[in-house]
């Protein structure tokens, strides 16, 4: 096997921890890939209030994992190589810091990176309802690059449960870099 691609996951304070734990699942099946995950203080409160986990918890499903208030790892660096990074979910306050530049934690400063070197950013936004500040920030991510993916629920794959569902929309999530599995294609009505 050839050297394995670096793809960072970071995981912020929006709801959606479940689907950050299944990314981290399903990325593990993914032997190319050497997954490098930061997370911020909000999601380690979603993670406790929507799955019972404690941030040692979710350190064990990524084979590398950096704190977030250390800005001098190797994912705050272009020098770096990484396929990209996948903020998911992805809080309003952490769209604003990318948006802004304002990178005065990890997770920021490597979407920083990712924006400024041209590598994929994809971001799974989450809030309900969205307000002007919020799609305006959207959509400057957009205009930036990134790619705006908001966890958002499908119905035409009939999920039975919501294990399933989150499987479908990890699976989406991962591949913007080609690295889902089992997602069907759509073909068409039948
Ligand atoms: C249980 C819970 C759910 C939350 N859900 C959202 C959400 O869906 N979207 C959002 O933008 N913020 C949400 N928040 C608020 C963020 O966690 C908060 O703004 C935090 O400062 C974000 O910081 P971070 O982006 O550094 O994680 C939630 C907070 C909690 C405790």
């Amino acid at each position: 096997m050839g050297k394995k691609q670096r793809l960072i996951v970071g995981m912020s304070g929006a709801s959606g921890a479940p689907l950050t734990v299944e990314l981290l699942r399903q990325l593990s099946l993914c032997p190319e890939v050497e997954t490098h995950l930061v997370a911020t203080r909000g999601a380690e409160l979603t993670l406790r209030q929507e799955c019972g986990m404690t941030l040692d918890d979710l350190k064990q499903l990524a084979p590398v994992y950096h704190d977030n208030g250390d800005i001098g790892a190797s994912i705050a660096s272009g020098s770096c190589k990484t396929m990209g990074m996948i903020v998911c979910p992805c809080s309003m306050k952490t769209v604003a810091g990318i948006v802004s530049g304002y990178s005065d934690n990890l997770l920021l400063r490597a979407a920083d990176v990712c924006l400024k070197e041209r590598r994929r950013l994809v971001l799974a936004a989450r809030e309900s309802p969205l307000s002007t500040l919020h799609l305006r920030n959207l959509y400057e991510a957009s205009q930036l690059g990134a790619v705006i993916l908001p966890p958002m629920q499908t119905y035409y794959n009939h999920p039975a449960t919501l294990q399933e569902m989150v499987c479908h929309t990890a699976a989406r999530i991962l591949s913007q870099f080609d690295l889902e599995r089992d997602l069907p294609e759509w073909e068409g009505m039948p």
